[in-house]
């Protein structure tokens, strides 16, 4: 294992089963770097992260936090990390306050550095107004901050964020981002899983993608968005006839990245805006009236089209999800 890396993962495998969760993943996260764990529904995020966390053993492979063995020196990585669940780990009748200090005496604290410790979190996070509120009469923004905070009173080396903007709100969101970059320039490591392509463009300076418990991608955000295209061009012709011409001519125009022609429109990934006034002069130049023209972000399910030619499925459903 390198020293610069403090997350290491070889063939790392979780059966349930017959269900094979996390099959084989190879990771890596630099010392003070944001590692994101990119993946749908069912992916196997959580159960890489409760393996890494120590809650729950490999049915094959390694892996060594901190330079530790996940399973030979259990206890010493538990030292070392914090982890944020997707599911809030705090006490819903116990106030801010009380919960960070109970965590703190759980870690061995004496009860005065507990309790200072709950309100340093608690101003840092600014809680300080909440500190006496029960965690239940929080907002899921309160929840999340309290989460975190909940998951740093040790001060881990490194950290666990599973999903942790799930839910929130773009303010919400963009605050938690601020709080973990900030934790990152004081030389944390961050594990982080998320949804969304923007959190871990964001966020992380490296990106696994996952799917079905396999890495399928790997890169940095440029990377990843020279290969997938950071942006999506979402094309819908008046005439529904005309969709087929519409798609030739995005792939004529676009070379490299296949596009989607499905549910009357085409859809294809951008790495470069400068297109799109010559592709609007081409479709004009034929007659093409538009009800839409229009380039966004590149959602999860439009970076899984490009890298495996399906949407992402959610595992734990049978039917299609649309989203
Ligand atoms: N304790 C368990 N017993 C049986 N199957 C499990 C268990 N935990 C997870 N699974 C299954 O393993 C697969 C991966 O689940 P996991 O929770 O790791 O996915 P995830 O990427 O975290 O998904 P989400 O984004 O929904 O949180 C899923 O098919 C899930 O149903
Ligand atoms: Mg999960």
């Amino acid at each position: 294992m390198s020293h610069d890396n403090a997350i290491e993962t070889e063939g790392l495998t979780k059966n349930f089963g017959d269900l094979i969760a996390v099959d084989r993943v190879d990771l890596n996260a630099r010392a003070g770097t944001v590692l994101g764990v990119l993946g749908p529904n069912g992916a196997g995020k959580t159960t890489i992260v409760r393996m890494l966390a120590t809650l729950s053993e490999p049915t094959a492979g390694t892996a060594r936090v901190g330079g530790f063995d996940i399973v030979r020196d259990a206890p010493h990585v538990r030292t070392l990390i914090g982890l944020t669940g997707q599911f809030a780990g705090v006490d819903e009748l116990l106030t801010g306050e009380e919960n960070l200090r109970f965590i703190g005496r759980l870690l061995g604290m004496p009860t005065r550095d507990a309790k200072a410790r709950a309100r340093e979190l608690l101003a840092e996070f600014n809680l300080s107004d909440a500190a006496d509120k029960a965690a239940k009469a929080y907002s899921g923004g309160m929840r999340r901050r309290l989460d975190l905070a909940a998951s740093l009173v040790g001060r881990p080396r490194i950290l666990f964020l599973d999903e942790p903007t799930t839910g929130l709100d773009p303010r919400a969101r963009g605050e938690l981002w601020g709080l973990v970059r900030s934790l990152v320039a004081d030389g944390t490591t961050v594990l982080l899983t998320t949804q969304y392509l923007e959190e871990a463009d964001q966020l992380a300076d490296d990106i696994a993608v996952i799917d079905h418990g396999t890495v399928i991608a790997t890169g940095t955000p440029t990377q990843l968005k020279a290969k997938i295209g950071g942006q999506t061009l979402r094309i819908q012709p008046e005439d529904p006839a005309q969709l087929e011409a519409v798609g030739a001519l995005v792939a004529e125009r676009f070379g490299d990245l296949e596009p989607l022609v499905e549910a009357g429109a085409v859809t294809v990934g951008v790495n470069d805006d400068a297109i799109m006034p010559v592709l609007a002069a081409d479709l004009r130049e034929r007659g093409i009236g538009l009800t839409e023209f229009h380039l966004g972000l590149s959602s999860l399910d439009e970076v899984f089209l490009t890298l495996t030619g399906h949407r992402a499925e959610d595992n734990e459903t049978e039917s299609e999800t649309d989203r």
